[in-house]
C-alpha cells in the first residue's frame, strides 16, 4: 500500500457525489458542474484547475456551502449540505470551514488583529490558547497588528485572511484563486501558508487556480472540464501541470458539437 492508499483510507474532509448544478433554464440554461465525484482527503492540500467556466468556483461553493446543487450531494465531513436549513448551513460554515478569497475581503475599518479574530467574534467563542499568537507569528506580521488592511501590501493582506480563515480551526479551508491579485513572491508565501496549514496544522486545504505554478504547490491536482472531472495529477510540478492544461486549449465539448 502507497502513502496515497493510507490517506485514502480516512474520511475524507469533503466530498461531493454525482454533483449537477444547472444555472438558469431553457436557451440559457448552462451546467456548471456535470456529474462530478470527488473527494477531498483530510490533512492534504488539494488544487481545482481548469479552463475559465470548467466548473471550478461552483463546485468549491457547493461543498463549502455558499450554493446549493441541482442534485447529488455535496459533504462536510459526513454531514450531508443538502440536509441543513440556512441556519445550520451558516453555522456549519462558521465552525467548519475557513474562506480565503482573491481580494482578500479584509474589513477596511478593523485592525489587522481584529480582522484575524473576527469571525472568532462573531461566534462569540474564544480561539484555542496559543493559536492567534502562533498564527501571528506564521504571517510574520507582528509589527503590523494595529495597523488597518490599507496600510499593507497585497500579500501581507492576504496573508491575514489566511490566518483569519484559520483561527477558528476550520477542518477545511477552501480558497479560490488566492494568489491571482498578487506578484509572484507574495503569492508564493500565501501557498506556503497554505501548504502549511495542511501539512503543519493538519487543516484539510482546497484551493482553485488557474496557475500551474500555484497548483504545484498542492498534494494533488483535479482538472476539471465542462462541468467535469476529467484528470488528477499526484505531486505535481508546475511543468507538468501547464503540460496537462495545453491539452485544454482546443475548442471546447459545448462548442465542438454545435
Ligand atoms: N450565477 C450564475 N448564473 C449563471 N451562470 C453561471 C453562474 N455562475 C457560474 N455560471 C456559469 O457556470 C459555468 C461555470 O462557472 P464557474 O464555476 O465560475 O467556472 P470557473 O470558476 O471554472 O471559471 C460558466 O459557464 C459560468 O458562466
Ligand atoms: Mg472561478
Amino acid at each position: 500500500m502507497t502513502a496515497a492508499d493510507t490517506v485514502r483510507t480516512i474520511a475524507p474532509a469533503a466530498q461531493v457525489r454525482d454533483a449537477v448544478k444547472v444555472y438558469g433554464s431553457g436557451d440559457t440554461e448552462v451546467r456548471a458542474l456535470d456529474g462530478v465525484t470527488v473527494d477531498f482527503p483530510a490533512g492534504r492540500f488539494t488544487a481545482i484547475m481548469g479552463p475559465s467556466g470548467s466548473g471550478k468556483s461552483t463546485l468549491m461553493h457547493c461543498v463549502a456551502g455558499l450554493d446549493t446543487l441541482t442534485s447529488g450531494s455535496a459533504y462536510i465531513g459526513d454531514t450531508e449540505l443538502g440536509t441543513l436549513g440556512d441556519r445550520q448551513l451558516t453555522l456549519l460554515r462558521r465552525e467548519r470551514i475557513g474562506f480565503v478569497f482573491q481580494s482578500f475581503n479584509l474589513v477596511p475599518t478593523l485592525t489587522v488583529a481584529e480582522n484575524i479574530t473576527l469571525p472568532l467574534d462573531l461566534a462569540g467563542t474564544r480561539p484555542e490558547p496559543g493559536l492567534i499568537d502562533e498564527l501571528i507569528d506564521v504571517i510574520g506580521l507582528r509589527d503590523r497588528l494595529r495597523h488597518r488592511p490599507s496600510q499593507l501590501s497585497g500579500g501581507q493582506q492576504q496573508r491575514v485572511a489566511v490566518a483569519r480563515a484559520l483561527a477558528g480551526r476550520p477542518d477545511v479551508v477552501f480558497a479560490d484563486e488566492p494568489t491571482g491579485n498578487l506578484d509572484s513572491r507574495s503569492g508564493a508565501e500565501v501557498l506556503e501558508l497554505l501548504g502549511d496549514a495542511a501539512h503543519g496544522m493538519g487543516r484539510t486545504v482546497v484551493m482553485v487556480t488557474h496557475d500551474p505554478v500555484a497548483a504545484s504547490h498542492a498534494d494533488e491536482v483535479l482538472f476539471l472540464a465542462d462541468g467535469r472531472l476529467v484528470d488528477r495529477m499526484e505531486r505535481p510540478t508546475a511543468d507538468r501541470v501547464l503540460d496537462r492544461m495545453k491539452e485544454f486549449d482546443g475548442p471546447s465539448r459545448q462548442e465542438a458539437r454545435s
